[in-house]
Parts: structure tokens; sequence; C-alpha cells
């Protein structure tokens, strides 16, 4: 996520504006910048790359004035460099914004400014917010404002500076976190409390749809219609570090619990206005192109390589095309069937995982068409492949990955459906009912984790196991692969996961009394599979955790326990299915006193063999 702050007051801005966006450097970022008023003009600073590379950029003449904005800048729409980097202006330099967010209508609305003369000095989906005021402006700054707010669609937190207007600073928000300051005749905006809390605990937490003008020693905050807001001061009494997480103790839960934004980010724009179909800009694939290839390889590694197991039982099962699913590190010296008529796909929440990446340039050496899965723009997977789909799930600081994994899981079972509907393998009527279903999924996610105190429970009774057993048939099977290596790389719990029906050929020797077993039955094509192969390992009297689906009121009378998801589309079950099993594995680390955002022995990123 990008990271905003701002300063009004009587002290130096670029001070204050360096010193928050170095708070907000957690967050994940591949460029920053700054713009200071001096009582005349606006002066832009930006750098693509660490906010050190800004410092030494200015260090020997430091922007003056009392009135600045700042920006780190988590790519999404343009790669990083210093013309995509934040603050952007206005054609005049008059307007001057930053943003974190997404803005869904840009294009229209940037072909529209466009043609009214307007000229782009950048890719990014923000500097269309920064002409369109210029556009609208009537010298009534908030109304202007408000006039732009009306115009654009999507999620976001803008800060709005003006030389025009030097007494003021204006910001807002929707769907996106934005926080103000209350200072001594000075006043601090920022994306997060951690930017702040060095200068002021007294903060104005801003609600979607609130308008703030802020100016050095008085806000006046009005709702979507204008009319006055009365705030309650909010005093943080977090440390710094508490801060970076949100409140939450460890990034792992705060990221668990950014998921149903995560995954809505994920499909907001990919989706036809009408529910008909998905829509992948960023492809443009016609029936042509699919019937180039007669195979489809998914490379990756860990929990993307079990999200490219899911991906490949949607391409199958939606788009009837043959998929193989691989390791990275297996795939390059097996010697694949691998040419012209393959379409390699990698999933990597880094981008940057060698062995992931070795895979895609070797199979481009061998002719294959590439797409790459990735959650980080400009990453080195993103820029070798022929072709990106973005995860927009922000930067996923814990090792253990979450949000990754179930933006990774819609966005192929996106892919799935956009290839089925070009090659008409599924209904029109069938694809309007799953993209219906689709959009459902984060407030589905957010019930998931609306009641975390069972799955508590159970960590602090199963947490001192040993072992552990996962068990589930077809996609509750590849859920369960998920599953086990959440608790294994977070509690150290020896944690295997097992096709049901593979049980009686070997592992049901491992079960005896007390083992917890958790096992996964959503999925009806084989519930009563599923169910006898319950009924095999509760006869050797493990402890049995069921996950099921809300409906269903069989499997509790074979169970020790059960938790029970939203009820949906088999397909999609699984981005509900994991949630518990995320929450079972953080709470259960917990209980053993591990180190659950930096496990031993592991790194976020994989950069060598
Ligand atoms: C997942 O929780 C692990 N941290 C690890 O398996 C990770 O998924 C794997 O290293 C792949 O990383 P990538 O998605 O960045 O390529």
């Amino acid at each position: 996520m990008c990271g905003i702050v701002g300063y009004i007051g009587s002290g130096e801005a670029a001070e204050f504006l360096l010193e928050g966006l170095s708070k907000l450097e957690y967050r994940g970022y591949d460029s920053a910048g700054i713009a200071v008023y001096d009582g005349s003009d606006v002066r832009v600073e930006k750098s693509v790359g660490r906010l050190a590379a800004l410092r030494d950029k200015i260090r020997e003449d430091m922007p003056k004035g009392s009135l600045g904005i700042g920006h780190t800048r988590w790519a999404t729409h343009g790669r990083p460099s210093d013309s995509n980097a934040h603050p952007h202006t206005d054609c005049s330099g008059d307007f001057v914004i930053v943003h974190n967010g997404i803005i869904e209508n840009y294009l229209g609305l940037k072909e529209d400014l466009i043609e009214k003369g307007h000229a782009f000095k950048s890719e990014t989906d923000t500097e269309v917010v920064a002409h369109l005021l210029e556009e609208v402006y009537n010298g009534d700054f908030e109304a202007s404002v408000r006039e732009v707010l009306r115009r654009i669609e999507g999620s976001y937190s803008l800060v709005f500076m003006s030389k025009k207007h030097p007494d003021r600073l204006i910001c807002t928000k929707q769907d996106n976190p934005l926080v103000i300051g209350l200072g001594e005749g000075e006043n601090f905006v920022a994306s997060d409390i951690p930017a702040i809390i060095a200068r002021t605990r007294r903060t104005f937490i801003m609600n979607d749809g609130e308008v703030a003008v802020v100016r050095k020693d008085s806000i006046e905050i009005t709702n979507r219609r204008g009319e006055p807001v009365t705030k309650k001061v909010f005093e943080v009494n977090w440390n710094a570090e508490a801060a970076e997480k949100g409140g939450y103790e460890h990034f792992m839960l705060k990221e668990i619990h950014e998921q149903p934004k995560a995954v809505r980010d994920t499909m907001s724009q990919r989706i036809a206005k009408d529910g008909s179909a998905i829509v992948m800009d960023e492809l443009k694939w016609d029936a042509e192109f699919l019937n180039s290839f007669n195979k489809i390889y998914i490379v990756a590694c860990g929990t993307a390589y079990h999200a490219g197991l899911v991906g490949k039982f949607y391409i199958e099962k939606l788009a009837r095309i043959v998929v193989e699913v691989d390791v990275a590190s297996e795939f390059r010296y097996r010697d694949p069937v691998v040419d012209e008529n393959t379409l390699l796909i990698v999933v990597s929440q880094s981008g940057e995982t060698s062995d992931t990446l070795a895979a895609l340039k070797e199979s481009k050496r061998l002719g294959a068409k590439t797409l790459a899965i990735t959650n980080v723009v400009g990453s080195s997977i993103a820029r070798e492949a022929d072709q990106v789909l973005y995860t927009w799930a922000g930067p996923e600081i814990a090792v253990a990955s979450t949000k990754a994994y179930t933006t990774q899981l819609v966005l192929m079972f996106m892919l799935a459906l956009y290839m089925a509907e070009i090659k008409k393998t599924v209904k029109p009527e069938r694809c309007r009912e799953l993209i219906s279903l689709l959009k459902k999924l984060p407030s589905q996610v957010s019930e998931t984790l609306s009641d975390v105190e069972p799955i508590k429970t159970f960590a602090k009774h199963y947490g001192f196991n040993e072992d552990v057993f996962y068990i589930g048939r077809s996609l509750d099977y590849d859920v369960a692969l998920e599953g086990a290596l959440k608790l294994k790389e977070v509690s150290y719990i020896h944690a295997e996961a097992y096709a049901a029906g593979e049980l009686k050929h070997g592992t049901l020797a491992l079960i005896i009394e007390g083992v917890p077993v958790i096992a996964l039955a959503t999925q009806k094509s084989v519930y009563e599979k599923t169910l006898s192969n319950i009924k095999e390992v509760k006869a050797r009297d493990a402890v049995v955790i069921g996950i099921a689906a809300e409906g269903d009121e069989e499997l509790e009378k074979y169970v020790d326990h059960v938790m029970k998801v939203p009820e949906t589309d088999e397909l999609l079950i699984p981005l509900l299915t994991v949630v518990p099993l995320q929450l079972l594995a953080y709470y259960a680390a917990i209980t053993r006193g591990c180190d659950v955002d930096k496990p031993r022995n592991l790194a976020k990123s994989v950069t060598v063999e």
C-alpha cells in the first residue's frame, strides 16, 4: 500500500514529510516524493527507489515551506519510475495531490481530459485526479474537490494541496485509511498512525466519504452530503512498532484480516459493470490465442504452488484445457516438454523467487508464451514474463503468505472463467451466477474472520501436539496442503496434508489415539467419500476438527469439533476454508511462543536456489 503524509503549520514541512514517510516504509514501496509550498510556488521532488535516494537528492537544498505533502508509492498502474512517483500535479502546477488506492475509471477520464488538452506526465491512475481538479476548478477549492469525488470511482485516500489556497490541505478517503494528527498550531495528515505518532497522539480517524479541510489551527470535517461532522479525538496509546501493525500484534494477523479488502481490490476492476463477464484488459486474449497452445504449465513455490494447484482445477473445470502444475525447483530440471505450443503461468507473491524466475526464463528460451501472476509491480518476474496479472493485495510483510494466497486464488478463478468465456465452455447464465457469487466473497471472508475465539481455543488445546494431519479430497486437498504449510512454517509443528483417499495407502499407520486431524469436507462431489475417510481416522481414535460449509448438519455427527464457513459454490469455497486454517496456524504459533512474522530459517522471498 502507498504511504501518504501531509503537513500544515509553522514548522518546516519537508522535515515532517521525510520523517513521516520513513515511519511508513514498512508498508513496502518502490518510489517516494514530496511537494512543499515555499510561499510563492510548489516544489516537487521525487525519486524511484528507497526514501534514502530522495533524501540524498534534496539533502543539499531542502525544500522550504510550512505546507507540504509526501508519498511512498506501491505501484499498481505504471512501473516504478521518477515520473510515476507521487506527488502528481495538473498542467499548471496549481494543484498537487497524493493518493493511496485505485481509481477504477481512470482510463475513460484520462481520454476525456486529453481530448480537452491536458498533458499527462505519468502512466498512473492518480495523475487523472490532479487534471480533473484543474478541469472542474471554479475558485472554490473544497467544492471543486467534491466535484472531482463525484466523478471518480474506486478506492482512495487523497490529499490535495494548491498554491491558490496555501492556508489549507484537503483530504478524503474511500476504502483506504487516512488519519489527521492534531498538533499545536500545526496539523498532520497520514495514511497510517505510525507516521504521526512521534508528533502527536491525538488524532481524528477519517471515515469513508468524509472531507476534511485542514488548516494549521482548525480542522473542518463534513460528510459525503457536505454536512458538518463532529469527530471524537482518538488518543493513540500504541507504541510505534504496534502502530505499524495497525494495532494487530503481528503482521501475519493484520494481513489475514486484510484479506477481504485484498480480494475486493484484486477483483474490483476485472468484472464487467453489468456482472456478465470477466474483464482482463491486461491480457486481451481471444480464441486464436487460446488455440495457439495445447498445454498449460503452472509453476511456483510454496504457497504460490498451492495456489497453482487450485488454478489447475479451475482452468481444467471451466476452460477444459489440460494443466500441469509443478514446483519451480523441480520443473526445469526434468527436461519438461515446453515449446511454442505451451503457455507457462508462473505465480509469485514477491516476483523475485529465484527458482520461479529461472523456470520462467528457461520456458521462454524454449519458446513458451508466458504469464506471471504476482503481487509486486516491476518485480523481476513481472518484467520477464510476456504478460502480467497483478494481485492487488498490498505489501505482504509476514513470511507466512496469507492474503497473497487468497488473491492468487481469486485471480486464477477469474482467469479460468475469462478463458471459459472465450472458449464458450461455460454458459452465460453460469458465468453470471459465478460472478455474482464471486462478488460476495469479500464479505464472506470477513464473516469467517468475525469469530476467532473457537480457533484460539483449538490452537491452545492442540498447539502442543507434535504431529497434525490435514485431509481432504479435490479442492479440499489443495487447501489442506496450504493449511499444513502454514502450521509448519509458523508453529514448527510437523503437519502433513494428505489426499483423504490416500490414508489407507500408508498414513493411516500414523493415526493413533489423540492425533489431531483437520478434515476439510466442503466438496459436495466427493463428500460421502471424505466422510468415510473421516470415519476411518475416528475409528483409530484421532481427534478430528472438521471444516464444513454452513448448511452441513451431517459432519458434526462424526467429528469432535467443526468449524463452518459461509455457503458458496464449491469452486469458490477454498477462499473461505483457508481462513480458519491460517488463523489456526497463527494462534498455534502464539501458543508455542514462536516468532510468527519471522519464523526460524525462513525468508520472505527466496532469491537464491
Ligand atoms: C509461504 O507462506 C512461504 N512463505 C513460502 O512458501 C512462499 O510462498 C514461497 O517462498 C514462494 O514465494 P513467492 O510467492 O514470493 O514466489
